[in-house]
């Protein structure tokens, strides 16, 4: 295992931007940039054992200031949708930056994939932290988050580390964009399994009705391997209303999702202790330029986003996202590469 830092750029107003290339003695190598501890490249083994690029990522700084989406992004304090950035908390009515229509998005206006985070070098990667000050975005409680970003057996770890001041919400995910084939094409082809029965249905603006349905005989259903491509298009009213999938689904059980390429045999596992799972199928990315010329549109690759549920502070019913004051969030995602040769 080793880590080079190299310098990446300096943002418009200034700061400037380093890039820690991870490299683990399995053949798996990570790009990690301490602006928003955004993935921007991460690289494993074909069938053929050659080495294949599985994120969307820019080649500089501009670029992810400038562009939508968060790509490969660490996100909070919020991933997902709070709706109408409003949320009661010990009796307190808050109201958050609103940055998506009427709602609150992935942390505000400058969440947590905007900040330059501070780097060391630990076993088997990189620990980013960063603080967040009482009121940022309009959260309560200054809040210390580290992240470890980790390379160990064909994986990438994320564990999130969190303790606030003052009790707040906390949920913080990783917005990689995956394409298993390298960044060519649309993911339609990508197989997909997802340990999970139900999902949350939403309305237009993307944010959950509270209806939690079963995939049961829907578009939504991947309980069983198929093609992320075969009902994408079709009338299924989830999938209409977001122009394909843009869901939270409720884990069963781990693995929560395995995606495969039958082109080159790269298997994407993902391991989680949350709740829920975001399955996005950049619906919404516009065409685009993106690493070393390569061309990213709509559907050109899915996310897997780990999370809390969205929303979840407005239904109390929900898997709780409040961390009170002095207490320890940790949590950790792993995405998991193999190799399937037939
Ligand atoms: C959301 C999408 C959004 C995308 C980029 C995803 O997590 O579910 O609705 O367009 O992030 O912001």
């Amino acid at each position: 295992m080793s880590v080079t830092k190299m310098y990446f750029g300096k943002t418009s107003d200034g700061r400037e931007v380093n890039c820690f290339k991870i490299t683990s003695s399995d053949g798996i190598e990570a790009e990690v940039l301490d602006y928003g501890v955004t993935i921007r490249t991460l690289i494993v083994r074909d069938k053929n054992q050659n080495p294949v690029d599985v994120v969307l990522g820019y080649d500089t700084i501009e670029e992810y200031e400038n562009n939508d989406g968060y790509f490969g992004a660490t996100v909070g304090r919020f991933a997902n949708r709070i709706c109408g950035g409003k949320f009661t908390l010990n009796g307190k009515e808050y109201t958050l930056a609103l940055n998506n229509g009427a709602n609150h998005l992935h942390g505000g206006v400058v969440g947590f994939s905007k900040y330059v985070w501070d780097a060391e070098e630990i076993e088997d990667g990189v620990l980013f932290s960063m603080t967040s000050p009482d009121g940022d975005e309009g959260y309560p409680g200054t809040l210390n988050l580290k992240v470890a970003v980790t390379l160990k057996n064909g994986a990438i770890n994320l564990n999130y580390h969190a303790v606030s001041e003052k009790d707040t919400i906390v949920n913080f995910t990783n917005h990689s964009y995956f394409n298993l084939n390298g960044g060519a094409g649309d993911i339609h082809g990508h197989l997909l399994t997802l340990n999970a029965d139900y999902f949350m249905m939403n309305d237009k603006g993307g944010l959950p009705t509270g209806e939690v349905p079963s995939v049961k005989g829907t578009a939504m259903d991947f309980t069983t391997e198929h093609a992320i491509g075969d009902a994408i298009d079709s009338d299924d009213d989830a999938v209409v209303a977001s122009d394909g999938y843009d869901n939270n689904y409720v884990i069963r059980e781990n693995p929560a999702a395995i995606v495969r390429s039958e082109k080159n045999g790269i298997v994407m596992t993902v391991i989680t202790d949350q709740p829920g799972v975001q399955l996005y199928t950049a619906n919404k990315t516009s065409a685009r330029k993106g690493k070393n010329g390569a061309e990213y549109g709509r559907r050109s690759a899915l996310c897997l986003e780990t999370q809390h549920y969205p929303d979840c502070i407005n239904h109390p019913e929900w898997p709780s996202c409040i961390l009170k004051a002095g207490e320890e969030f940790n949590s950790t995602t792993t995405y998991s590469f193999s190799i399937n040769k037939d």
